[in-house]
C-alpha cells in the first residue's frame, strides 16, 4: 500500500510522541518513585466526631513535644473554625490531620503547601510550618453543595 510522504511523516511524529509519553510515565514511576497519594488511615466517616483524634478539633502540643493541628470537615463548616497557632509553634512542623463526616471536601490553607483532599472514610496528613506571623484562611477547594463557598475558616499565627 502506498503510504504518502507527509502522511508517513506524520504517522511517524505521532508515534514517537505516544511512545515518549508513555516512557516518561513509566521512567517517573520506576526511578522517581512516583506513586498515587495514600490514606495516612482509614476512619468511619460517622464515627469521626467520636475517634480519637477528631474529637478534639484544634491545636495540640503532643507528649513528645509535636505539634498536632486536627480538622473535621463537612457541609460547610470546618471545626475548629478558628485557630491560633501560640509563637512557640511558629517555625515548628506541624501535622495537620483531617477526616470527612459526609462528603468530599478540599483542605487548602492560603499561603502554604496544605492542599489536600478530604475522602470520607480517608484520614488525611500533611506538614506544615508557619514561618512568619499573620492570617491564613482555610477553604474547601472541592465542590460540596450549595454552600460550598461559606465552608471557611481561619488560621492566626502569632
Ligand atoms: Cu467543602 Cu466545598
Amino acid at each position: 500500500m502506498e503510504v504518502d510522504r507527509y502522511e508517513r511523516i506524520w504517522m511517524t511524529g505521532s508515534a514517537i510522541f505516544v511512545l515518549s509519553a508513555v516512557i516518561a510515565v513509566v521512567s517517573s514511576v520506576v526511578f522517581h518513585t512516583a506513586e498515587l497519594p495514600e490514606p495516612a488511615g482509614r476512619i468511619e466517616p460517622e464515627l469521626v466526631t467520636q475517634t480519637a483524634p477528631f474529637d478534639e478539633p484544634g491545636l495540640h502540643q503532643r507528649d513528645d513535644g509535636s505539634w498536632e493541628l486536627i480538622y473535621v470537615g463537612q457541609v460547610w463548616a470546618w471545626t475548629p473554625q478558628q485557630v491560633t497557632i501560640p509563637a512557640e509553634a511558629r517555625g515548628e512542623e506541624i501535622t495537620i490531620k483531617a477526616a470527612s463526616i459526609d462528603v468530599i471536601h478540599g483542605m487548602k490553607i492560603t499561603d502554604t503547601n496544605v492542599n489536600v483532599m478530604l475522602i470520607p472514610g480517608h484520614v488525611s496528613e500533611v506538614a506544615v510550618t508557619f514561618d512568619e506571623p499573620g492570617s491564613h484562611t482555610l477553604v474547601c477547594h472541592e465542590y460540596c453543595g450549595i454552600q460550598h463557598h461559606l465552608m471557611g475558616a481561619e488560621i492566626v499565627v502569632e
